[in-house]
């Protein structure tokens, strides 16, 4: 059983003021700043590239864990191990050589990760899951914070951490998408370790005692 980690995403800070943001979460105890990439086709937003990943990079020793909602990932792979990404996760649904690009994140000396989409099944990772550092389920549609967790995608949780056991594998299981104090506990009990947090946790006054809660 892997420890609990809180990812807080900065998809949800002031866009004007990250150098305050990063302070925030490095303050309340994360250890591990989200960063969600959009390119306005995978998903119906533009946010920001590996230029950002890389300022960031310079201003924290907190592990990036970035979330690439692009079409064809594999092209800026490299960008993004070279801006200081410490986990590259691409989605199943936007690339083709997910084998290919697993490996070359490796090759970087970077986390690999794969996330995949409500409608798509846990079951398309089960021949790449040995390749793989972090699964990231997400929990809304991808593309804005704010949602509301969709129930159902914590029955995948479950199933891939079914998975995982049957496999002897260790990877992380990540929630991304309306994790707040409640959904949160859900989605531990369901077999998740890594909960990605954005809107719950800058809105959240007492940010030190929320991680806390959560991690230990
Ligand atoms: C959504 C992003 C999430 C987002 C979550 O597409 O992948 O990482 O920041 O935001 P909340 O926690 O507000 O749902
Ligand atoms: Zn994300």
């Amino acid at each position: 059983m892997n420890n609990i980690i809180v990812s807080p995403s900065i998809l949800a800070a002031d866009f004007a003021d990250f150098k305050e943001s990063v302070s925030q979460i490095d303050d309340s105890g994360a250890s591990w700043i989200h960063m969600d990439v959009m390119d306005g086709v995978f998903v119906p937003n533009i946010t920001f590239g590996s230029q950002l990943v890389s300022s960031i990079r310079a201003r924290t020793k907190s592990v990036l864990d970035v979330h690439l909602m692009i079409s064809q990932p594999g092209r800026f792979i490299k960008d993004f191990a070279d801006a200081g990404a410490d986990i590259i996760t691409f989605h199943y649904e936007a690339e083709t050589h997910t084998n290919k690009y697993l490996n070359e994140i490796r090759s970087f000396g970077k986390k690999p990760g794969i996330s995949i989409v409500p409608s798509t099944p846990c079951s398309v990772l089960e021949e790449i899951l040995p390749l793989i550092d972090l699964v990231l389920i997400m929990t809304v549609n991808p593309g804005f914070g704010g949602q509301n967790l969709i129930p159902e995608c914590l029955e995948k949780v479950e199933k891939l951490a079914k998975m995982r056991e049957k496999a002897n594998l260790s990877f992380r299981i990540s929630v991304d998408g309306g994790i707040n104090r409640e959904t949160a506990k859900k989605a531990i009990n369901s077999g998740a370790d890594t909960l990605v947090i954005g809107s719950a946790f800058f809105s959240e006054p007492d940010k030190k005692g929320l991680i806390h809660q959560l991690q230990f």
